[in-house]
């Protein structure tokens, strides 16, 4: 396996589902592939539909500028449709359903 491509596991709270995050994928679509469902609409780190909360992990952003101020990312908030995980990670987002 090529050192480059990891799998990382996300969890999503409170509903406490996981999917598996693979090489490039935004947490966004690994969710989709996961068949998690998690809000989004732009899918760019613009609007703001998918913000929620990183409770564990660290991510990186696909983007230069996500839309977010540098004090909500000090509050653990993120884009997942910008969002790449860097470790296993755990998010909050209430609106998460299994499809
Ligand atoms: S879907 Fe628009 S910021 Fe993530």
């Amino acid at each position: 396996m090529p050192e480059q491509f990891q799998i990382f596991t996300a969890r999503v709270l409170p509903a406490d589902v996981q999917f598996d995050v693979e090489g490039d994928l935004t947490l966004l679509e690994a969710a989709e592939m996961g068949r998690v469902q998690l809000p989004s609409s732009c899918r760019n780190g613009t609007c703001r539909t998918c913000l929620c909360r990183l409770v564990r992990g660290e991510v990186t952003y696909t983007v230069e500028w996500p839309g977010l101020s540098a004090e909500e990312k000090a509050e653990g908030l993120v884009l997942p449709c910008v969002a790449r995980p860097l470790t296993d990670v755990v998010i909050e987002q209430e609106a998460a359903s299994v499809a």
